[in-house]
């Protein structure tokens, strides 16, 4: 099978994690775009969704799936989002789609964080993956010096800017054996607006498409 078709193995499996009449969280990515895509065809039995980026709002859209924003709801019972890498204990690395900083707010919102990946992207220590980081562009140059001092290599992703209009921050070479501290530690320096480790809001449940079916990892 291709990453693709895992990928949409795993998003197909997450609709059983929906319950009915509720309003989903909703993540980015092209694994997020295939559950969106299946979500569809049970539109009917959901209110509707909250998403974390403008990318997945117009697919949901599209779909005539009402999209609700963050401030009209209290709480989700269940997100789903890819990730960029998982570990063991449902830590993870998020963001190659630039949609971290939204995402951590949805996930904040949900009850449980449903993880859909291919079984490509778990792994043993987070970090093979340069972990994305979300910066106000004054402290560029500063936040990519304190990872320097931590033994990464920060390169600013050229071109893009998130939805919320600022430069992102990929820094390499990082094996991050303690996520949750690192997550606590980053978040501390000024002009960091969001870093891209899910730690404190880790997945509940992962749904990892591979080729002997969906493996099921519960948190
Ligand atoms: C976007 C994300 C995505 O979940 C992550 O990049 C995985 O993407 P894909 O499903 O396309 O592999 O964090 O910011």
């Amino acid at each position: 099978m291709t990453q693709d078709e895992l990928k949409a193995q795993a998003a197909h499996a997450a609709l059983d994690e929906i319950p009915d009449g509720a309003i989903v969280g909703v993540g980015t990515g092209s694994t997020v775009n295939h559950f969106i895509d299946a979500l569809a065809g049970q539109r009917q039995r959901i209110r509707g969704a909250v998403s974390s980026s403008e990318r997945s709002s117009e697919r949901l859209r599209g779909h005539g799936i009402t999209v609700f924003e963050a401030g009209d709801v209290q709480r989700l019972p269940v997100y789903v989002d890819g990730a960029d890498e998982i570990d063991g204990r449902g830590f993870m690395i998020k963001g190659g789609g630039a949609a971290l900083t939204r995402e951590k707010i949805v996930a904040d919102l949900a009850e449980r964080f449903v993880c859909i990946v291919d079984a490509g992207k778990c792994v043993q220590t987070l970090g093979a993956f340069a972990l994305p980081v979300e910066v106000i562009t004054m402290a560029t140059a500063q936040v990519a010096r304190r990872f320097e001092a931590l033994g990464g290599r920060a390169v600013l992703r050229a071109g893009v800017l998130t939805d919320n209009g600022h430069p992102l921050l990929d820094v390499h070479g990082l094996a991050i054996a303690d996520p949750l501290a690192l997550e606590i530690e980053v978040n501390q320096w000024p002009g960091v607006v969001t870093v891209g480790l899910f730690a404190r809001h880790r997945a509940s449940l992962c749904l990892v498409g591979s080729e002997q079916g969906v493996q099921r990892r519960v948190f």
